[in-house]
């Protein structure tokens, strides 16, 4: 079959069996096509909460699907591919935040999206890469504990110097590599450009940058800006949507080498599979995990809106 094919039969199935298709903005174009609702991690897991179906099949990484799952119990949700998780939601767990908490007595511990749903137990709030800055400015303490990304920690220090904010290190492997040599370079190849990055990337790169932004924030900088060309700081595969999405505009990656493997592992295949023979795997969690993190999230939709 071809790919246009296979997208048509995924395109039945999920209407036959009432299943709604939720895609990461850094999954393939191909899947992006077939998906019902795309977007950043935030967005996907408010859309579903609103979906009139009762199964979600989450095209992205395993933390994105749980944190469907808790704002959404009542569905059944399933990871299209069980082995995609993310990096540097793995870099921290329950134990060790709670044991790092005892050195941080009187600060909010605000964790990232990007972390199990387990560690949110122990956390106050989460935030996600376009309510960081608005949420911990919304906090009653000036002593905030950021975790795990360090480089979105550092971001919200520098856009909020009243507060005092400690992080550890973690980072996102992928994010973290972009470096001030490959702005320089960039800059030099496309001089009209503007720069447009996430901010997991590095302090230095974020600071030479035109807009700092989440990844649906990025793209709807460059669809609004009436600049015409873009070097973008997020996975490569942004540039290529948005290469679709504006053909007469030009989009430029900000190194090769910002490429997130897990991201890679849904196909359109496994989606494929998902419908017809019920591959993926359903996301259970406990129910105190399940309190625990809800009130975490919870806490990220009051303050961020
Ligand atoms: P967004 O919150 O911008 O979707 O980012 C998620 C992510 O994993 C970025 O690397
Ligand atoms: Fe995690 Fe980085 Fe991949 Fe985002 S790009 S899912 S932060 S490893």
């Amino acid at each position: 079959m071809t790919i246009h094919e296979i997208q048509a039969e995924i395109l039945r199935l999920k209407k036959e069996k009432n299943i709604c298709i939720l895609a990461h903005s850094y999954q393939g174009h191909e899947i992006l096509e077939i998906a019902d609702y795309t977007g950043d991690s935030y967005g996907l897991s408010v859309e579903a909460t609103s979906a009139d179906q009762d199964t979600v099949l989450m095209c992205g990484v395993r933390f994105m699907a749980e944190t469907c799952k808790v704002l959404s119990p009542e569905k059944k949700v399933i990871l299209a591919s069980p082995d995609a998780g993310c990096p540097m939601a793995d870099q921290m767990d329950r134990a060790m935040i709670e044991k790092v908490k005892i050195d941080y007595p009187n600060h909010a511990v605000v964790c990232y999206i990007n972390t199990t749903s387990e560690l949110k137990t122990v956390c106050d709030v989460c935030v996600t890469s376009s309510s960081a800055v608005q949420i911990c400015n919304q906090l009653p303490q000036k002593d905030i504990l950021f975790i795990p990304d360090q480089n979105l920690a550092q971001y919200v220090a520098e856009m909020l110097p009243e507060k005092n904010i400690k992080f550890l290190d973690g980072c996102c492997p992928y994010h973290a590599l972009m470096t001030i040599e490959d702005v320089n370079h960039a800059r030099k190849l496309y001089p009209n450009a503007q720069l447009l990055v996430h901010p997991e990337c590095p302090p230095a790169v974020a600071k030479a940058a035109d807009y700092v932004g989440s990844t649906t924030g990025i793209m709807q900088y460059a669809a609004n800006s009436e600049h015409n060309e873009f070097i973008i700081g997020t996975e490569t595969s942004i540039v290529e949507h948005m290469q679709f999405s504006y053909p007469d505009k030009h989009f430029y990656p900000l190194s090769g080498s910002l490429m997130c493997p897990e991201m890679k592992k849904t196909t359109l295949m496994d989606v494929y599979h998902c419908l017809k023979h019920n591959a993926g795997e359903e996301i259970v969690l406990s129910a105190d995990v399940m309190e625990g993190a809800k009130r975490c999230i919870d806490e990220m939709i009051r303050l961020g809106g």
